[in-house]
């Protein structure tokens, strides 16, 4: 059953306030609700009464304390019905669940030993029967019980009121959260923890009580986590004016969930992948996602639960506005200029890919089956992007009193995308409403852009086109209003006065154009000479650009664009050019030598900033080289970019042999912006000498292997050693880090992940091999993604084997995860969608993978709708 955006109605009934009664136990847990419920003056009056509920045995239903005849209400297949209610009135509900059994991880769950849950989006509803929306907000109460040994630790939202002992070793702590909340932000937790605390004083003076609560074994990772914490506490603070509410605020980190982390009020509840760290078991990437990731749920805490939802087709609202917050925060810590890089290229790489495939959609979708196959690069990274060019449009301040505005309108409230952009259009009184389509198209705009200069007049003329390519369910598109930020490069290097008058004075090297039309003309006055444009500075807009910039151009901007963006992004150009003229050329072509000589001057010199040298010797990657071709060749595109990898290694091995000596640091493990690009560098220039099969190089990494302090180099030599043709020392040193760390789940991760994506030791059988592995575990969707996740995610040269053997591996474990974990499983069937933009053999052998998945009766909403889409087209 689709659900469509215009079918809103406001609810028929609120519940202001909830009574919640949890008693814990190893067969099953049983759930006392007690909502006080009345009519909503907003709403037709005489409607049913209608609660969601899913797997839920009901053992009482009182309406003000009486109990309910059978022929009073009716259990349907997804909820309750009761026909005749009252203006107000207090329901009582009582079920009975089985966490141990929940294999799905929405609802109440065990993990590792604990009670933990997750209800975003619809998870409430496997706890208790409830109206299941986020535009329903009321005050929670919530009292846990649980033995007392086995769960000392009992939390919820809000803050601890009660506590206490029950007969035979049981428990109790009752949670009070002030704030009224959607159910989706209600959070359980139960278990054998250890507490670390610290305190957080806001600028209003308020002390904070910060507390992590993890395994025992974890003890000793929380440190990174708080510490950020802390950084985005203060940051929210500084930047956006908001302090944080509640007394108490506390995370938890769990071994089986099924994204990253969730922003429960008060009780945030991560991955244990995305909030432990100590340096001798995270990567450099890690501790940075950690920062970020933690970040990310404490925004929430303005942008997601202050203010709220008013349906899930809203989903960006908050999402897209904390995903742009993060970034921001991010960037502040690091290297603003690297994290746009990394921005753009997921951007660049999955959401275009999914903006142009079957499942694409709105920022602000118009329909869905399973809401959760909406939390998309789209919904949130796309949506960063536009909450990112209303801030380019409206400038810092301007942007501020929009936010400032949106806060104080709406808060406690649950609202629209729309609501949003009125706040940033009132504040700033600009006129967004061209803007808004950025919610309502889906599709990659693309801008082609076409110059002309004009030697007698002193002018330069840049004429913009756009268009938005036509996707499932909208085939027209109009304009949009794109922020396309652009510089003028003069023959010596330096950025042009971009004056759009003549004899204008002051004119800045920077401009924002701003794109509205169709096509559109700009036209710089008083340019002395033929400049090379720069275009999209800082990635301004989420568009695609084309100009027929010559391998020259892109190698002049390298070297002299003053955004550090376009610096990059003329090597990323330039590198795409080249690997694409190779496309099934013969083995021995050689590769263009200005490539090599830019990438020369990139290891040599050592002016340049690090961060930003460490990024631009990454050649684009397979996936984006697809991303790029109508109809893909895997294996043409696999083998044209090793050889250039292998000619660049060769060319260059003694540069990098320099760099990678230059950079090798000792000292303690500090994750510095400028260490981890130390870091990059040096272990990017190891895998390439490897690549090589580098005798000197071999000796270097297993040097680094055996000495190395901290994960990252560890890791790095790992993969450096899995990657390259020395076998005995590839199975050597995996047995030797599994070993050392196989009682650390979140490096056996690594580990696996390691494996499944390498091109070479990667292969489907090895793949296998590693699903029979004993820390392999079926349930742990961490595992699954490390293992399947990475094989079909970034081994493309193995999982797109032209005997469609990967295909199949992949469809078979889809079908098999779909009974136990629907959204894991769904998440899985990405790699198959985009099946018609690949060659022949690759298109008809996922094609009938999906048509394998979809011949299976019953399968799960999640699978159904993703396999559907994508065959339907
Ligand atoms: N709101 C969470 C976050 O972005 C993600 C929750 C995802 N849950 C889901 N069922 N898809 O921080
Ligand atoms: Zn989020």
């Amino acid at each position: 059953r689709t659900i469509y955006l215009k079918d809103y109605k406001v609810p028929p009934y609120l519940v202001d306030h909830v009574d919640l009664r949890f008693e814990l136990f190893e067969e099953g847990t049983r759930v006392y609700n007690s909502m006080e419920i009345r009519r909503n003056p907003d709403a037709d009056p005489g409607q049913p009464l209608e609660l969601d509920g899913e797997g839920l045995e009901l053992e009482g239903l009182t309406v003000n304390g009486l109990p309910l005849a059978p022929s009073d209400f009716e259990v349907t297949s997804g909820g309750l019905r009761i026909e005749k209610v009252s203006d107000a009135f207090t329901l009582g509900v009582v079920t009975w669940i089985l966490p141990q059994d929940n294999t799905r991880l929405e609802g109440l769950y065990k993990s590792s030993g604990m009670f933990c849950t997750q209800c975003e989006a619809e998870g409430f509803r496997w706890i208790t029967y409830f109206p299941d929306r986020p535009d329903i907000m009321a005050r929670f109460r919530t009292r846990v019980e649980a033995d007392k040994a086995r769960y000392p630790i009992l939390l919820s939202n809000g803050n601890d009121v009660d506590r206490g002992d029950l007969e035979d070793g049981r428990h109790f702590v009752t949670w009070e959260d002030p704030f009224p909340k959607p159910c989706y932000l209600f959070a359980l937790v139960a278990g054998d923890l250890v507490e670390k605390r610290d305190r957080f004083k806001t600028q209003s003076g308020r002390d904070i009580d910060l507390r992590m609560y993890v395994e025992p074994r974890n003890a000793a990772k929380c440190d990174h986590a708080l510490d950020s914490l802390k950084r985005a506490m203060r940051w929210d603070e500084q930047i956006y004016g908001r302090e944080y509410d509640l007394d108490i605020f506390m995370i938890v980190a769990v071994d089986d969930f099924n994204m990253g982390a969730m922003e429960n009020k008060g009780l945030n509840i991560f991955n244990s992948s995305c909030v432990l760290a100590s340096a001798d078991t995270a990567t450099d990437a890690a501790f940075q996602r950690i920062e970020a990731i933690v970040a990310h749920e404490y925004f929430h805490n303005w942008s997601g639960n202050r203010v709220t939802c008013r349906d899930w087709f809203q989903l960006s609202l908050k999402e897209g506005f904390t995903v742009f917050r993060d970034s921001q925060f991010s960037s502040d810590m690091g290297s603003p200029t690297v994290k746009r890089i990394e921005d753009a290229t997921l951007l660049r790489t999955a959401q275009f890919a999914e903006d142009s495939g079957p499942m694409a959609h709105p920022v602000r979708p118009d329909s869905y089956i399973e809401i959760s196959n909406f939390y998309t690069l789209t919904v949130y990274e796309k949506g960063a992007e536009v909450v990112r060019m209303i801030h380019t449009l409206l400038g810092e301040a301007d942007f501020r009193k929009g936010s400032d505005l949106y806060f104080e309108r709406h808060d406690g409230q649950a609202v629209t995308t729309d609501d949003f952009v009125k706040a940033m259009e009132d504040a700033s009184g600009r006129d967004l409403s061209q803007f808004r389509l950025w919610y309502q198209q889906a599709g990659t705009p693309v801008v082609d852009v076409t110059d002309h200069y004009d030697e007698q007049a002193r002018t330069y003329t840049l004429t913009l086109s756009q268009h938005v390519p036509p996707t499932p369910g909208q085939s027209e598109k109009q304009p949009q209003h794109i922020p396309f930020a652009v510089g003028l490069i003069g023959e010596r290097g330096a950025d042009l006065p971009l004056k759009l008058e003549a004899g204008a004075s002051d004119a800045p090297r920077n401009r924002v154009l701003e794109l509205t039309g169709a096509e559109q003309t700009f036209v710089f006055h008083d340019v002395a000479e033929r400049p090379v444009p720069s275009l999209l500075r800082g990635f301004s807009a989420p568009v695609k650009v084309r100009y027929p910039w010559s391998r020259d151009q892109l190698l002049f901007l390298m070297s002299h664009d003053s955004d550090g963006f376009n610096r990059w992004d003329a090597g990323q150009r330039l590198a795409v050019d080249v690997i694409q003229s190779m496309l099934g050329q013969p083995q021995e072509q050689t590769v263009d030598p200005r490539l090599v000589t830019a990438f020369r001057q990139l290891l040599s010199d050592t002016d340049l900033d690090l961060a930003l040298v460490a990024k631009m010797l990454h050649l684009p990657s397979e996936a984006y080289l697809i991303e790029l071709s109508d109809v893909a060749d895997v294996q043409a595109i696999h083998s044209a970019r090793t050889r250039v990898l292998n000619q660049l290694a060769l060319e260059l091995q003694d540069e990098l042999l320099a760099c990678y000596l230059r950079n090798r640091e000792d000292g303690d493990y500090e994750p510095t912006p400028e260490a981890i690009a130390r870091r990059s560098l040096k272990n990017t220039a190891l895998g390439w000498l490897l690549h090589i099969n580098e005798e000197e190089a071999r000796l270097m990494a297993l040097k680094q292997f055996e000495s190395a302090t901290n994960m990252t180099d560890q890791a790095g030599a790992l993969r450096s050693l899995v990657n390259s043709d020395f076998e005995a020392d590839r199975s050597k040193a995996l047995d030797a880090f599994y070993e050392r760390f196989s009682d650390d789940p979140q490096v056996v991760e690594q580990w696996f992940s390691i494996q499944a994506g390498s091109p070479r030791a990667g292969t489907l059988p090895a793949v296998e091999a590693l699903l029979e592995h004993p820390a392999f575990d079926w349930k742990n969707p961490n595992k699954i993604r490390s293992v399947i996740g990475a094989f079909a995610g970034q081994n493309l040269a193995n999982f797109h084997a032209e005997d469609c053997s990967g295909y199949r591996f992949l469809a078979r474990h889809i079908l098999a995860l779909d009974s136990t974990n629907p959204q894991i499983a769904a998440r899985l069937v990405a790699p198959l969608t985009r099946w018609r933009n690949y060659g022949e053999v690759y298109r008809e052998g996922m094609r009938a993978a999906l048509e394998q998945i979809q011949a299976r009766p019953d399968l799960s909403k999640d699978v159904y709708e993703v396999v559907h889409k994508s065959l339907k087209g």
